[in-house]
């Protein structure tokens, strides 16, 4: 018997994902951005399977996130970048994390930590190259660059490479960032650092720029079976979405013609008809500003989501179809499986496939089939709508 309301992750997805991008985009090194709790489909799992699928390299926000992993057991080489004024840099180099480095403050205190482990702390410099958020600006190129030479001088440092990051706003922006990284590739290297790893590109550069995709890609949402486009979707791409959300019909009514649904009354039935109550709400990432948009799939048939989402639950109308309490409700997963998809979801709700995977709350649990899900004994078998095969076995996670 499956929950009441859970996210099924499948891990042979992720790990296929991150074969077929590699495949297509053929860098040396691939990253596999595991942030935010593996974009909330669970970043210890997904890490495993990504690194399955010849992921060499796994990158993460902040270094709790990064702490996070080692303590799971995870190794591989792993890059966090996004730190505040009291980072722990030194649990970062203890724990053999690379800091991506945006200052020449945080280069200084990266050095400072190392001298008092007394190992040198592996850093990539993270450049400014047009999105304006974090980042070395160009002006300061000169300086962080050769201070951080020669920290890796005198053995405090050693600058593994340079990164940045697209805005991904149109190939003409992204063309003048990669122009901008190029200069910066030339500065690193005037300032005497050897740079092994140039990274440049998420999954949608990755895709489709290939000149931004020096010796290293980071790949996040389409690892998960997203697309990061507009105008090409997941299956388009050969991606499988790794995130079937779900839950079981949890009270059926009969409402005649007129009734008012929920929450100030936002939606009333034209005829009568049949509301089926869905137990998730935004507390459970149900985006409020789907309602009277978004649709979900019940027993192969799509109906919509009608009146408002509130905390735990929302309605839809099945019209006189015989839906009964205890039936599975797909809110979104693989479109292969003729349910909505959380690119879908996110048009419904004015935001993107990115949010609508990334917010699933706590509250859900997480249950991981494939091959690689943990605490299985033997496949957990699952149909493409993620419903379990009566002999399968299943594992709850984080
Ligand atoms: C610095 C950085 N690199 C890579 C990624 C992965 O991007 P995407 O999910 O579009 O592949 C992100 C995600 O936002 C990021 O912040």
């Amino acid at each position: 018997m499956s929950e009441f309301r859970e996210a099924v992750i499948d891990l042979d997805a992720v790990q296929a994902n991150v074969a077929h991008l590699r495949s297509l985009i053929g860098t040396r090194h691939t990253m596999a951005v595991v942030k935010a709790n593996g974009y909330g489909h669970g970043a210890v799992p997904v890490a495993r399977a990504a690194l399955a699928g010849g992921a060499d390299w796994l990158g993460v926000a902040d270094i709790t996130e990064a702490l996070a992993l080692r303590a799971a057991g995870i190794d591989a080489p792993l890059l966090a970048w996004l730190h505040g004024p009291d980072a722990d840099f030194a649990a970062a180099i203890a724990a053999d994390i690379d800091l991506g480095l945006s200052s020449a403050l945080q280069v200084r205190q990266a050095a400072a930590a190392a001298t008092l482990l007394g190992r040198p702390a592996a850093v990539q410099i993270k450049l400014e190259t047009g999105l304006n958020r974090n980042g070395v600006d160009e002006s300061d190129w000169p300086e962080v660059l050769g201070l951080a030479a020669a920290f890796e001088r005198v053995g405090r440092l050693r600058v593994r490479g340079v990164f940045s990051h697209l805005a991904n706003t149109s190939a003409e922006d992204d063309l003048a960032a990669i122009a901008s990284f190029d200069r910066g590739l030339d500065a690193a290297v005037t300032a005497g650092l050897t740079v092994d790893l140039a990274h440049l590109a998420s999954t949608a550069a990755a895709l489709r720029l290939p000149a931004a995709r020096y010796t290293m890609v980071r790949l996040g949402i389409g690892i998960y079976g997203q697309s990061p486009f507009d105008d090409e979707d997941a299956a388009a791409l050969g991606l499988t979405a790794a995130m079937t959300l779900r839950g079981r019909v949890a009270a059926v009514r009969r409402v005649a013609a007129g009734a008012g649904v929920s929450y100030d009354y936002l939606w009333r039935a034209t005829t009568d008809t049949t509301l089926a109550l869905v137990p998730l709400g935004y507390a459970d990432g149900v985006p409020r500003q789907a309602m009277n948009t978004a649709r979900v799939a019940i027993n192969g048939t799509q109906y919509p989501v009608v009146g408002r989402v509130a905390m735990d639950q929302f309605l839809v109308d099945v019209d006189s179809d015989p839906v009964a309490v205890g039936d599975v409700v797909v809110l979104f997963g693989d479109a292969a499986a003729g349910v909505p998809t959380a690119a879908e979801w996110g048009a419904a709700a004015g935001t993107i496939n990115y949010d609508i995977v990334t917010r699933v709350g706590s509250r859900v649990p997480r249950r991981y089939v494939g091959a690689l899900a943990e605490n299985t004994a033997g496949a957990s078998a699952v149909d493409a709508a993620g419903v379990p095969h009566a002999d399968a076995a299943e594992s709850a996670g984080a």
